[in-house]
């Protein structure tokens, strides 16, 4: 059987890597093609390295552009290479717009497409994200899903078949990589064990309108007063405050370029706790035992809400949820929320029974 690997954002690469080695152990080819959506060093190549994936079969090479550009370019390029390779099975992953067009193809061209990371659903329903997750989940044939809520969801939907419960593929190389998280950049950036905040932010409806995301950097740079706010910062979030002008906000927080998975791992495992738009990030502090306060009107990880290990907020209300937060003390840890890290092998099971 040959697997063709679709990747093409951090998120992706980060997942790829435990499946990339579980393959391998299986004898099932995998022919690995990145799209090029993320093309710098630190949010891409670093991620190959740290994580020791193989370097891909394809470069796409499609960089930047508006959704439409973006997604066509990869769905013509893509296109040439199934035409060619002619898999079994075409894996695409999460919610990016690699995602939505390399399950489209797949399906067009009557490849069965598996989604990982499938049945997660979350408001607003106009984000991009969302619009990815949905067509993908109703072109493929195998749906690998991350909690019993991401099977609901695609129950609610009318998708019954196809549907596997896998646990996250992110919380398997969570466990595999903890021996190698990094701490020093704590050390570089002066930073104390429990006394400093995580922060990432990236979402559209968080950067791309003027006063959210200077409502955020107002809020941030307040917090950042009392204590260190580490900021991991975006391409495209860098980008919107240099065309907002809004640095000056920004003095006060310890901002740095995007950081490799181990490094990140490192700052969230010794912080005090995290506030993100992040979909990974969110879980990831969960891992670390760390909350984190979500800066989004809804999440497709609800479930740590639910039980109030993490908060929603909005714009404005940051502030005000940290110290809600801080001041809720200690409460249980949800366990096994996400399963018990062995997806990749539930995964590479359903793909040798031959039922899809
Ligand atoms: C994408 C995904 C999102 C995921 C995120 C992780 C979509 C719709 N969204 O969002 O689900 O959580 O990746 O990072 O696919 N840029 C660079 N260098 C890079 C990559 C991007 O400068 O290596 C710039 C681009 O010029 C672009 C901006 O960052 O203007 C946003 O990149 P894009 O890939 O459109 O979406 P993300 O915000 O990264």
């Amino acid at each position: 059987m040959t697997v063709l690997s679709l990747v093409g954002a951090r998120p992706q690469i980060i997942k790829e890597a435990v499946l990339n080695k579980e393959f391998q152990k299986a004898g099932i080819k995998e022919i690995l093609v990145h799209s090029g959506q993320h093309y710098d060093y630190n949010m891409s190549d670093v991620f190959f390295k740290v994580l020791d994936i193989r370097q891909p079969d394809y470069n796409l090479n499609v960089g930047s552009g508006t959704h439409a550009e973006m997604t066509a370019r990869i769905m013509i390029e893509f296109e040439k290479v199934l035409v060619k390779e002619k898999p079994d099975i075409v894996l695409v992953y999460g919610d990016t717009n690699t995602t939505l067009a390399g399950s489209l193809v797949g399906a067009k061209l009557k490849i069965p497409v598996a989604h990982v990371e499938a049945g997660l659903r979350q408001k607003p329903k106009d984000m991009p994200e969302e619009i990815n997750r949905i067509v993908t989940d109703h072109v493929s044939s195998l749906l690998f899903c991350p909690s019993q809520l991401a099977v609901e969801n695609l129950k609610k939907e009318g998708i019954i078949q196809g549907v596997h419960f896998v646990g996250d593929v992110m919380y398997e190389l969570f466990l595999k990589m903890k021996p190698y998280f990094t701490y020093e950049l704590i050390e570089q950036l002066g930073l104390k064990e429990n006394s400093y905040i995580v922060c990432t932010i990236h979402r559209d409806f968080n950067t791309d309108v003027k006063e959210s995301l200077e409502t955020i950097f107002k809020e941030l740079s307040e917090i950042a007063r009392e204590m260190k706010v580490v900021f991991p910062i975006h391409p495209r979030t860098r980008k919107k405050i240099t065309e907002f002008g809004l640095y000056d906000y920004a003095r006060n927080l310890t901002l740095i370029d995007p950081v490799d998975y181990l490094a990140m791992m490192g700052l969230v495992e010794k912080s005090l706790c995290v506030i993100t738009d992040s979909g990974g990030l969110q879980k990831e502090a969960y891992w670390c035992e760390k909350r984190a306060i979500v800066v989004m009107p809804d999440t497709g990880w609800r479930e740590l809400i639910e039980c109030g290990w993490n908060r929603l907020t909005e714009p404005g209300k940051i502030r005000e949820t940290l110290n809600e937060l801080l001041k809720s003390g200690n409460i249980d840890y949800p366990r096994n929320v996400y399963g018990e890290g062995d997806s990749s092998q539930r995964i590479v099971k359903e793909l040798n029974n031959p039922c899809y």
